[in-house]
C-alpha cells in the first residue's frame, strides 16, 4: 500500500477533539495505523506545533476520561503530527501546506470544517498546487441543505476530485452494528428468505436521542430534524434494510442498490403529507432526572416563534416488488425518553392458527443498533406443563453483539471510517447520487409540509414525541415498539 498523509482542516474544532483525534489515537494504540502515516493538523491559530499539541492533549483528556492517552502513548501518537497554521480562505497560506506535502505519498484531505468552506478549500488547494499527487478528500455532512445546494457542493468537488476519490461521511455507516445489518441480512439464509412483503407486515426505524440541540441553535434552527437526521442517517438505515443483495461488497455495487431504494421511495406530496408526516418540537420537561428547557428556551434562541421540528415521524413506502404494501415507519427526535436506535421487522401473522385461542403471535425481529447492541427475535413456544397440553408463550432469542468481540470497547464509527479512507475503501461512504436522490425526496416532503401547513406539535422533553405520532401508526392497527 502507498504511504498516506492525513491532512485535517479544522484541527482545532470541536469534532476534531471529540471524535477525530480520539479515533486516530485508538487506531494508533491498537497498531492499526500505517507506521509511516503522517498527520498535518491545519487550523487558523498562529501557534507552534508544541502549543497545538498541548491544547489537543488537554481537550482529548477532557473528552476521553480514563481512555485518554498516557504519557508513553501520547509520545508515540504525537510524533506523527505537524501543525500548519492557515486561514482557509487565504490562498497564500496554502504554500506552507504545499511545502510539507509529498507527491510520492497519498494525500488524504479531511475537511472537518463548516460546509460553507468546502468550495473555497478545494479551490485554494488547487490554486496552491496541493493537488498534484494522488489525492483523496473526506467530507463531513451536511452536504448541502437541499437538492440544489448539495448539487452545487458536489459539482464543485467534481471539478477537483474524481468520484472515486471523494469520501462523504455518514457516521452511522461506520457503526459496527450498522455494518452488521449487511451481515445479518446477507449472511443468514433463513433471514434473507423471509425478508419481503409476503412475510413482513411492517418495518419501524427509531432513532431517539435524549440530548437537545446542545448549544447549536444557529445551525439547528436552519435545518431541523428532517435534514439533520432523516436525509442522511435514517435514509441510510432504510436503504440497508430494504436494498437487494449487492453483487459484491465493492462500493459501487452497494451504492447502486441503495440508490434504487431511494428512487423507489414514494414521494410524499401535498395530498398525502398530512396522513404520512408528523412534526414535533419539544417543550420543557425532564431528561435523565433533570429539568430541561424547551426548544424555544434553549441558549442562543433568537426566534421565539420558530417552527423548526425537533421530532419527525413518517410513514414511508418503498414502491418495488419486494416491499409492495409494507409500510416503513420512521421516527426520530431530540429530547426523547431514551437514547435508542433500533430497527423492528414485524412479521405477519400465520395464515392459519391451528392452536386456537389468542396464540397467533407474529414473530418480531428487533435489531438494536445502540445501546446494548444486538438482536432479539420473539418466538412462540410451548409452556412446559402437563396440566395445559398446549399453552403457548412468547420467548426471546437474544444475541448480544458484545459477546465474542475483540474488546469490551465498541469502536467508534470514526475509527472504521478512518481506516477505510486510509485503505482506499469507499464502501462505507456515501455516493453522490444517493445524497442527491435523498435530498430530492426530503425537499418534496418539506415543500408538501409547507404547502399543507403541517406545523410542529409540542411534546414534553423526555417523552416519545407528540400524540399525533402515536396516531400515525395506531390508525393502521399497529404500535411503536418503544
Ligand atoms: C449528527 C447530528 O449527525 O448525529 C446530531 O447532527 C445527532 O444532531 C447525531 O445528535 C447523532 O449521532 P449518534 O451517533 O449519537 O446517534
Amino acid at each position: 500500500m502507498e504511504p498516506v498523509d492525513l491532512i485535517i482542516f479544522g484541527a482545532s474544532g470541536d469534532l476534531s477533539a471529540r471524535k477525530l483525534f480520539p479515533a486516530l489515537f485508538h487506531l494508533d494504540d491498537a497498531g492499526l495505523l500505517p507506521k509511516d502515516l503522517r498527520i498535518a493538523a491545519v487550523a487558523r491559530d498562529d501557534i507552534s506545533c508544541d502549543a497545538f499539541l498541548a491544547g489537543l492533549r488537554e481537550r482529548m483528556g477532557n473528552n476521553m476520561g480514563s481512555a485518554a492517552p498516557n504519557e508513553q502513548q501520547w509520545q508515540a501518537f504525537s510524533k506523527r503530527f505537524t501543525y500548519i497554521s492557515a486561514c482557509f480562505d487565504q490562498v497564500g497560506d496554502y504554500a506552507r501546506l504545499k511545502a510539507w506535502l509529498d507527491d510520492e505519498r497519498v494525500s488524504l484531505f479531511y475537511l472537518a470544517t463548516p460546509p460553507s468552506l468546502f468550495a473555497v478549500i478545494c479551490e485554494h488547494l488547487n490554486t496552491g498546487q496541493c493537488l498534484t499527487g494522488d489525492c483523496r478528500i473526506v467530507l463531513e455532512k451536511p452536504i448541502g441543505e437541499s437538492l440544489s445546494s448539495s448539487h452545487q457542493v458536489n459539482t464543485t468537488l467534481a471539478r477537483y476530485f474524481d468520484e472515486s476519490s471523494i469520501y462523504r461521511i455518514d457516521h452511522y455507516l461506520g457503526k459496527e452494528t450498522v455494518q452488521n445489518l449487511l451481515v445479518l441480512r446477507f449472511g443468514n439464509r433463513f433471514i434473507n428468505s423471509q425478508w419481503d412483503h409476503s412475510c413482513v407486515d411492517h418495518v419501524q426505524i427509531t432513532v431517539g436521542e435524549t440530548v437537545g440541540i446542545e448549544g447549536r441553535w444557529s445551525y439547528y434552527d436552519n435545518v431541523g430534524q428532517l435534514r439533520d437526521m432523516v436525509q442522511n442517517h435514517l435514509m441510510q438505515l432504510l436503504c440497508l434494510v430494504a436494498m437487494e443483495p449487492p453483487n459484491s461488497l465493492e462500493a459501487d455495487s452497494i451504492r447502486d442498490e441503495k440508490v434504487k431504494i431511494v428512487k423507489a421511495l414514494r414521494r410524499i406530496d401535498t395530498a398525502s403529507v398530512a396522513e404520512h408526516v408528523v412534526r414535533g418540537q419539544y417543550s420543557r420537561g425532564w431528561s435523565n432526572g433533570n429539568a430541561v428547557p424547551g426548544y424555544l428556551e434553549e441558549e442562543g434562541c433568537v426566534q421565539t416563534n420558530s417552527d423548526t421540528e425537533t421530532f419527525v415521524a413518517i410513514k414511508a413506502h418503498v414502491d418495488n416488488w419486494r416491499w409492495a404494501g409494507v409500510p416503513f415507519y420512521l421516527r426520530t427526535g431530540k429530547r426523547m425518553a431514551e437514547k435508542v436506535t433500533e430497527i423492528i421487522i414485524q412479521y405477519k401473522e400465520l395464515p392459519h392458527n391451528i392452536f386456537g385461542g389468542g396464540a397467533n403471535i407474529p414473530n418480531r425481529l428487533i435489531i438494536r443498533l445502540q445501546p446494548n447492541e444486538g438482536i432479539e427475535m420473539t418466538m412462540v413456544s410451548k409452556r412446559q406443563s402437563l396440566k395445559d397440553k398446549l399453552s403457548l408463550q412468547t420467548h426471546t432469542l437474544n444475541l448480544d453483539f458484545r459477546e465474542g468481540a475483540d474488546s469490551d470497547r465498541i469502536p467508534d464509527a470514526y475509527e472504521r471510517l478512518f481506516l477505510d479512507a486510509i485503505n482506499g475503501d469507499q464502501s462505507l461512504f456515501v455516493g453522490r447520487e444517493e445524497i442527491e436522490e435523498s435530498w430530492r425526496w426530503c425537499d418534496g416532503l418539506l415543500a408538501a409540509c409547507a404547502d399543507q401547513g403541517v406545523t410542529v406539535k409540542p411534546y414534553h422533553a423526555g417523552s416519545w414525541g407528540p400524540a399525533k405520532a402515536e396516531i400515525l401508526i395506531e390508525k393502521d392497527g399497529r404500535s411503536w415498539h418503544v
